[in-house]
């Protein structure tokens, strides 16, 4: 008898990532086995992303073509997870009509008895936000030797005018500290070297009990046996407190790197998102944590064309990019999403103005970034390996600062997960290119 495989695609962020290896772990567990081509599939799971219009799209086009798959294979069974599934709901079902489940993100622990169901008869709907969440710490299909993700808040109490996530992750919902340390130490036990804990707010985090913050939880998790690398995303600028700065600067194995989305340069916009800083405020965060950790790299997300953006609020957000040095930056159109309160803010901003601040904006930064990156040329980093590069010969990893760094070597010599020392010879925009320096 040949076993029964699935597929599953991913969107979206690190959340979605570690939900798609809990979904894998629970069908592995029921002699489900990975395949790499859906045509092959006997369970495809689409984990979807409804952070912008586009990404939604996407999902919708995709179980468009999967579904025709059920012409050879009758028994295909599709599901629609992730942030999507929690926005449309019902609606999915009707419109798809050889859809199969609808599984939203705080349920993803169901999907077996999800799937037992549906062979049972009924189209499933799981949506929702349900006090009892099954975690089963064993059915994670941990993918990847070196990165182990954890969870340590979900959802989101924000109000940010633009954002989706409230809606889709619902409300915050910490783990608590003595359940974080439990799957920390699993997987240190099983080797992983590099932990990221994650969240929405992932600076909120608070226990559930006792009266312990982010800052309480760095000073236990980073000094656990075995951790080389400590990462954490995604944090809100207002929720860094001095304390938690200082635990940076306390703990060298809390990776010099940080992503810190801003948004915008411009206080009104700013004022119009919800965000709850301003640009001033901001900056002397970025200043305070640079000050407590030199070699601090920052990464930030900006959003072009927020309703009511003038040409001068732009120019802010192009001064902010200028004077911060970012890393790295993920910037997008602003997308109006259902249920958020920015699509009804006056002034909204047309697509090709949209796309030209894009555009510059993007253009502004690959040349301060370069210059960064060309800064770096003779350094040497110890590179955390995550697999072979795109060339024979190449290997890729991550330096502490999370720079993707490209360099001469074998799978073979040096697993993902391995730690070589390299030095870097050339700066790309968005990579390195370094020598190991290892025999
Ligand atoms: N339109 C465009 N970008 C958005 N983001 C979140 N919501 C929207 C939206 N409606 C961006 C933000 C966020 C990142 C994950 O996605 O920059 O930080």
């Amino acid at each position: 008898m040949t076993a029964r495989r699935y597929f599953i695609e991913t969107w979206g962020c690190q959340m979605n990532e570690l939900d798609s290896q809990r979904m894998a772990g629970q069908l592995m567990a029921q002699g489900i086995l990975p395949t790499r081509d859906p045509q092959e599939a006997d369970v495809i799971l689409l984990n979807s992303c409804s952070i912008r219009d586009k990404a939604q799209q996407k999902v919708y086009s995709r179980i468009g073509e999967y579904r025709l798959f059920k012409g050879e294979r009758p028994q295909l069974r599709i599901g629609l997870c992730g942030c999507v599934a929690q926005q449309e709901g019902q609606r999915a079902l009707d419109v798809v009509p050889d859809l199969d489940f609808v599984l939203g993100p705080a349920r993803v622990g169901e999907l077996r008895e999800v799937l037992s169901r549906r062979d049972a008869g009924e189209r499933v709907l799981a949506t929702g936000f349900p006090e009892v969440r099954p975690f089963d710490l064993d059915a994670i299909a941990r993918d990847g030797s070196h990165k182990g993700m954890v969870t340590i808040i979900e959802g989101c109490n924000k109000r940010c005018t633009f954002c989706i996530v409230p809606t889709t992750r619902g409300a915050e919902r910490s783990r608590s500290l003595r359940e974080i340390v439990k799957e920390v130490r699993h997987l240190l036990d099983y080797g992983f070297v590099e932990i990221e804990l994650l969240g929405q707010t992932v600076n909120h985090w608070r226990d559930p009990i006792e009266n312990l913050d982010f800052a309480d939880l760095l000073a236990v998790v980073a000094p656990m046996a075995g951790l080389k690398r400590l990462r954490f995303v995604t944090s809100y600028p207002r929720d860094f407190t001095p304390r938690m700065i200082e635990q940076v600067a306390l703990h060298s194995n809390i990776c010099p790197y940080l992503h810190l989305p801003v948004q915008s340069g411009s206080n009104s916009v700013l004022r119009r998102m919800g965000r709850g800083y301003t640009h001033e405020e901001y900056r002397a965060l970025v200043a305070a944590l640079r000050a407590a950790r030199a070699d601090l790299a920052i990464s930030t997300d900006l959003i072009v064309g927020f309703p009511g953006e003038t040409e001068a609020e732009f120019q802010d957000t192009l001064q902010l990019v200028e004077d911060m040095n970012f890393t790295a930056l993920y910037a997008f159109k602003y997308s109006p999403r259902p249920g958020t309160a920015a699509p009804r803010l006056p002034d909204a901003v047309d697509d090709v103005t949209a796309s030209r601040r894009l555009q510059i904006l993007l253009d502004f930064q690959n040349v301060i970034q370069r210059r960064l990156n060309e800064d770096l040329v003779g350094r040497e980093y110890e590179v955390l390996v995550t697999g072979a590069g795109r060339q024979t010969g190449t290997l890729a990893g991550r330096t502490p600062c999370h720079r993707i760094v490209h360099f001469n070597g074998e799978p073979s010599m040096y697993p993902a997960g391995s730690l070589v020392q390299v030095r870097v010879d050339r700066a790309l925009t968005h990579s390195l290119l370094a020598s190991s320096l290892s025999a």
